[in-house]
């Protein structure tokens, strides 16, 4: 399998490692094209950079040969590695920062993105680093861990380049999910719905979306093609993907109806509003000192519906947000609404669920089996909850492929 890979190097010691990771990588039979930050250049033999690579190493963003070098580099690629990445690099690529040629094609790049960070303890587990690699996660960037060891200032921590032979495996990882999951057409529904009271009021509920929008970066990572319909929310929109916004319950089931035939797996992650108002105010209504009694009526149950019209092939994933985990009672919810798959977390706890960045999941299948996947970031449990999908639903793209019978071998990736 020749893949075109783009191997980033920023300014940390352990870029002279990645001349070796270049050799190996074109043992593999790859075509790899270096691209190094200034800094790394203090860090590595740029000539021998260039005969184990075949290409010349590219640092320059304004080079007279071509002024658009990040532009061709990202169009021919397959993955984008940057190893080692740096404490700064990486925050760079969190903050969307383009002041050279290699942060400029990260944000050029529609391939999948791999970082190996290499850096001090201190550095690594500072809460800026910290927070910056969950940005990156959130947007589906891989991280291949920093392993413990010893550090260039020869003390022992956290933060030594992951081994050449964990990236290498990381790397034909994620080109093979790639390849299982490109073509997959994947419809995420997201977020909360609001139900008008008037022009000004409305009533809604407290999803945040942070579920559906990683499970639609998640999937855009692998390579799958995603449609999001995201109901009201303030969150960054994941790179790659088709975004449609509603407001009611009523709009959302109008898009999932229409979108849903086109799509090979749809995961109903909305918190539907279960109520409207039966004949919402045209305007805003005054106080009058009186009680305001609102009359409700039901939603459709949007899920229900589409399980109703589902085709051979496609897979269906609910949701189920409880304060009781009953397993006898989720797995009714699961089968009274005809899914393939319902994801159940309980809302009575405060660590996680709405609005947080973690939640913990149990994971029910038709036939009564039900598998924990464990407190986890939203990013992490949407790989895990892929994972799974892999393994019960065959993916109509991937078996005229040929890829099915490709061993299942998910990086050790991050959160
Ligand atoms: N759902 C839907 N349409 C609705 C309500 C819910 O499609 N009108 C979907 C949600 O997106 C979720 C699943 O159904 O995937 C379960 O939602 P949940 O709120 O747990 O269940 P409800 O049907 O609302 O039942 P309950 O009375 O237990 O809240």
């Amino acid at each position: 399998m020749r893949r075109k890979i783009l191997l980033g190097i920023t300014g940390s010691i352990a870029a002279y490692k990645t001349l070796e990771l270049i050799r190996l990588l074109r043992q593999d039979g790859h075509d790899v094209q270096v691209v190094a930050t200034k800094s790394a250049l203090h860090f590595f033999p740029v000539l021998t950079a260039e005969v184990f690579s075949g290409h010349p190493v590219y640092s320059d963003l304004f080079d007279p040969a071509c002024s658009v070098r990040h532009i061709e580099l990202a169009r021919d690629a397959d993955v984008l590695l940057i190893a080692p990445v740096s404490a700064d690099f990486l925050s760079k690529m969190a903050l969307g920062l383009a002041d050279d040629l290699l942060s400029t094609l990260c944000l050029t790049v529609t391939c999948p993105v791999l970082v190996a960070p290499a850096m001090e303890e201190n550095m690594y587990v500072h809460p800026a680093i910290q927070k910056h690699r969950k940005t990156l996660a959130a947007r589906g960037i891989y991280e291949i861990p920093p392993e413990t060891g010893p550090l260039a200032s020869g003390k022992e921590g956290l933060g030594r380049f992951a081994s050449l032979e964990t990236i290498r495996h990381s790397l034909k990882t994620k080109l093979m999910q790639n390849e299982r999951w490109s073509g997959v057409r994947v419809l995420v529904s997201a977020g909360p719905t609001y139900e008008p009271i008037d022009p000004v009021r409305f009533i809604g509920n407290r999803s945040s979306g942070k579920m559906g929008y990683a499970l639609a970066a998640a999937s855009a990572a692998r390579g799958a093609q995603v449609t999001l319909i995201s109901g009201p929310t303030s969150l960054p929109l994941p790179p790659g993907v088709e975004v449609l916004r509603i407001e009611t319950a009523e709009d959302l089931g109008i898009s999932m109806d229409r979108l849903f035939p086109e799509h090979d797996i749809c995961f109903m992650a909305a918190a539907v509003s279960d109520y409207r108002l039966d004949r919402p105010h045209s305007s805003k209504k005054k106080k009058d000192g009186n009680t305001w009694t609102l009359s409700l009526v039901e939603n459709p149950d949007i899920l229900s519906g589409l399980s109703r019209q589902k085709s051979p092939g496609q897979f269906l994933v609910g949701f189920a947000a409880e304060s009781d985990m009953n397993p006898e009672k989720l797995l009714e919810k699961l089968r009274k609404k005809g899914a393939d798959m319902l994801l159940a977390n309980d809302i009575s706890r405060p660590d996680i669920g709405f609005s947080s960045d973690e939640n913990e999941i149990t994971l029910f299948h038709p036939d009564g089996t039900s598998l924990p996947l464990g407190k986890h970031s939203k990013i992490v449990l949407s790989n895990k909850i892929l994972d799974e999908i892999e393994k019960v639903w065959r993916c109509p793209a991937a078996s005229s492929n040929g890829n099915k019978d490709q061993p299942n071998g998910n990086a050790p990736l991050s959160d």
